[in-house]
């Protein structure tokens, strides 16, 4: 299924593609030559390939020059725009969720929140736009590309269809029974599955018309030429979009992603990418920061992120079981460290470790760790302390050079006996 202007006619998820290029005053790739098409690998349809020509030889009408002929609001983007508003004047995106659970369910919510806030927001601007000359809106659209506004959550398929009703009723979309139909009603899909099952997933939506379709995975570890395989070949473009949060909550993590890094990826050359930098954009008109990663560094960072949040649960754990050595109960070792991980979490997240260091290896005091390292009682336990407390040295010299660290080194440099 394509998407219909108002005049009737239909467009295909390809030949929304070709608007893009034609509305993206920095690439236009639909308007380069036969040649450089095929150089760069952009892969047409006969019917797009005709629309193509015309682009060329300036019978279609240009972006530009749609906007003109369009009402000064509208062509501003200042009124809600419904599905079947795509026309030469901008576009819209219907997004799909292949896999209703903990990240398709707070993503799908955040995105359709966002975007009605956004909607609402455009509204509000709509009487002042209104008196504004037809000129200088016509130029803002055609510098503008996808945002918040123009996104929709169409819904979701699952492995069980009651995941996906699910998923459906809380994000007010629609529940599909098939990958076909969600497919021919979504331009971007996220397949938020299982990292093990990405792959699998993929290649069973290969097997469909997928040209012109973004496919985007959350995970942190892949990168989307890993998950895609061969997608060039398919016509779709590929991403990795991982929200660098844990949610752990399907219902409420949404209400948490405000402030959450988004870190994107894109399985062709950057250069060669028509849509990688409005993604980027899309993104950010949630309000959220982005920022772009090398497919190669993706293994890299997804261990950052397992060490500021998962072997933080350890050190915790680590922390606990010492107090309960001590006579804490589970629950009261949890009690007495509550006030102490906040304010640090949170002196942290503001200010960075550096200058959130405290205790005896930021003072010097070699006696203190001394006997801490004689009351930890397993050779793995006395390794852990060593190696961090190297570690945050390191941050202590560096905030004060003036200060003399060695006998501390000596100390924590030594083997894992008492
Ligand atoms: N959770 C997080 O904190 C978090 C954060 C960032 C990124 N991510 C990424 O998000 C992705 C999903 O993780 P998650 O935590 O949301 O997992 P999850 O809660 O286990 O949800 C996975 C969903 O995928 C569905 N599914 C599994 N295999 C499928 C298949 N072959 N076809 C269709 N649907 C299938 C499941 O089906 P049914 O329910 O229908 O059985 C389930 O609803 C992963 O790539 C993960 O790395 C997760």
């Amino acid at each position: 299924m394509g998407q219909t202007d108002p005049g009737g006619r239909n467009y295909t998820g390809e030949y929304k593609n070709i608007f893009i290029f034609l509305i993206r005053p920095k690439t236009r790739p639909a308007l380069l030559s036969e040649e450089e098409r095929d150089e760069k690998g952009y892969h047409f349809t006969e019917k797009s390939l005709k629309v193509i020509e015309k682009a060329r030889k300036g019978t279609l009408p240009t972006h530009d020059a749609a906007v003109r002929q369009a009402p000064a609001q509208y062509a501003a983007h200042n009124r809600p725009r419904d599905r079947e508003d795509f026309t030469e004047e901008g576009c819209k995106l219907n997004i799909g969720f292949i896999g209703a659970g903990k990240a398709g369910m707070s993503l799908g919510k955040y995105f359709a929140v966002r975007q009605q806030d956004a909607l609402q927001n455009e509204r509000g601007s709509h009487a002042a736009a209104a008196n504004a000359d037809a000129d200088s809106a016509a130029s803002a659209a055609a510098d503008s590309s996808i945002n918040a506004a123009q996104t929709t959550v169409k819904g979701y398929y699952s492995r069980s269809s009651e995941s996906a009703r699910d998923a459906a009723r809380f994000t007010n979309s629609n529940a599909y029974d098939t990958m076909p139909g969600i497919l021919s009603e979504c331009d971007m899909i996220f397949l938020t599955v299982p990292d093990g099952n990405i792959k699998a997933v993929w290649k069973e939506l290969s097997g469909y018309n997928v040209t012109g379709k973004l496919i985007c995975h959350c995970s942190g570890a892949m990168s989307s030429r890993e998950a895609f395989a061969g997608i060039e070949e398919t016509g779709a473009y590929g991403y990795s979009i991982h929200p660098l949060f844990a949610v752990s909550d399907k219902y409420e993590a949404y209400r948490e992603l405000t402030d959450v890094f988004f870190t994107l990826e894109g399985s062709a050359d950057a250069e060669d990418d028509p849509h990688l930098e409005e993604i980027k954009e899309w993104l950010e008109s949630l309000g959220n920061p982005v920022g772009m990663i090398r497919p190669e560094d993706k293994t890299r960072y997804h261990c950052a992120a397992a060490v500021a949040s998962n072997l933080v649960c350890g050190l915790v754990d680590f922390s606990m079981e010492l107090l309960q050595m001590c006579g804490f109960s589970e629950e009261n070792a949890l009690t007495a460290l509550r006030p102490i991980l906040k304010g640090n979490m949170a002196h942290i997240a503001s200010d960075g470790p550096e200058k959130s260091l405290t205790g005896p290896v930021e003072r010097n005091d070699e006696e203190t760790i001394q006997k801490h390292l004689q009351c930890l009682e397993t050779a793995e336990d006395r390794q852990l302390y060593r190696l961090l407390s190297r570690r945050i040295t390191e941050l202590a010299q560096h905030r004060h050079p003036e200060r003399d660290y060695t006998e501390i080194r000596r100390l924590l440099r030594k083997d894992g006996s008492k």
